[in-house]
């Protein structure tokens, strides 16, 4: 069989309005804006309104994202959502962005692969389409993390923001043609219970003593995590330009996860890549888990930072443990 090239023809992303600062979170928990901007890089975040679900985000992200690529709801075969906060347990969050699209010609499913979950996204939607199966993909990352942080946990909660991303994919022989993807996990990993949301699943369902034990919010162990993803990271870029026979050097960009700006200094340092060339956001929106990567990639598009003939890494790392990885010719 023959793979079709597949390119990112669109981009999108939706911040809501509404900002979390560090001073605000000041007055919540104990601590201060220079602790977590020196640990984290962050400054603020982004907050959804209650009324907001993960699809609403995703909604204007993926609006925005067809408009950039000229391309209407109903010209769209394939959805993939990417989410850790999706709108309910089932139906996909997928399905109801459908509705809100009108995109009434596609099929929508969710995937879950957490932090990764856009790259893993992308995977999948231009697999279908290298294939023949698909010819218009939407891909969205989309997060109300806020709603599942615990306000309670200092170390935890000054990390998360709200947002969603998006990106259009179509079959092409030209520019933004998808090079080369990746992606690997370790269900197994010591670190795997480091970052939970451990209940409202079979395992162990919503009740009563799951809302006293604080277990219908995120836990994270985020020194664990800290170690994981330096490594990871580094690895991540290190591997990617194996398999493409170039030097790390040779990426005009990576657009890394927002997971942290000192994990991501310390793996690009590691690399000896100059952090000028990564594309950092964390300071705004924190960090949005699914949506980090797709919003940082759009930012980069519309701010012109990426150049047509750029060699562009997409990278990311997250629960699960689960890594991934997109590299695209602009
Ligand atoms: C969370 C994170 C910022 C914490 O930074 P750290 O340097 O690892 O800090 P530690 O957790 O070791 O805590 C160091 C000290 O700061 C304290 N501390 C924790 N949070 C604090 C806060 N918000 N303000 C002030 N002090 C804080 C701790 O209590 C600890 O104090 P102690 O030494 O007296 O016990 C960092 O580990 C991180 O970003 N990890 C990645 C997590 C993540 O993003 N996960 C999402 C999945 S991709």
């Amino acid at each position: 069989m023959t793979l079709r090239n597949v390119g990112i023809v669109g981009t999108g992303s939706y911040l809501p309005p509404d900002k979390l600062t560090n001073a605000d979170l000041e007055r919540i928990i104990d601590t201060t804006n220079e602790w977590i901007v020196t640990r984290t890089g962050i400054l603020e975040r982004r907050r959804a309104r209650p009324d907001q679900a993960s699809s609403d985000l995703g909604f204007e992200a993926a609006r925005r994202a067809l408009e950039a690529a000229g391309v209407t709801p109903k010209e769209i075969d394939t959805i993939v959502v990417a989410s850790i906060t999706p709108d309910m347990n089932f139906p996909s969050t997928a399905c109801f962005l459908q509705k809100k699209l009108g995109a009434k010609n596609a099929s929508a499913h969710d995937v879950s692969a957490a932090c990764s979950g856009s790259l893993y996204a992308i995977r999948t939607a231009a697999a279908l389409i290298a294939s023949g199966a698909s010819e218009t993909a939407l891909v969205v990352g989309a997060e109300t993390l806020t709603k599942f942080t615990n306000y309670e946990d200092r170390a935890s909660c000054i990390l998360f923001g709200d947002g969603a991303g998006a990106v259009v994919l179509r079959p092409t022989d030209t520019r933004r043609r998808i090079i080369e993807t990746y992606a690997g996990a370790d269900g197994g990993s010591d670190f795997t219970m480091s970052m939970v949301l451990s209940c409202g699943g079979s395992q162990k369902p919503f009740g009563p003593d799951t809302i006293k034990n604080k277990e219908h919010v995120m836990f994270v162990k985020g020194r664990d995590v800290y170690k994981f993803a330096v490594i990871k990271f580094y690895e991540l870029v290190r591997d990617a330009a194996q398999r493409l026979g170039i030097a790390p050097s040779e990426f005009n960009w990576i657009v890394p996860h927002q997971v942290n700006l000192r994990i991501v200094q310390g793996a690009a340092e590691r690399l000896e890549f100059p952090m000028e060339r990564v594309f950092m956001n964390i300071e705004k929106y924190g960090n949005t888990s699914s949506a980090s990567v797709l919003i940082a990639l759009d930012e980069a598009v519309r701010s012109n930072s990426i150049k047509d003939g750029d060699l562009v890494l997409l990278c990311a790392f997250g629960a699960g443990l689960t890594w991934g990885s997109v590299t695209v010719r602009w």
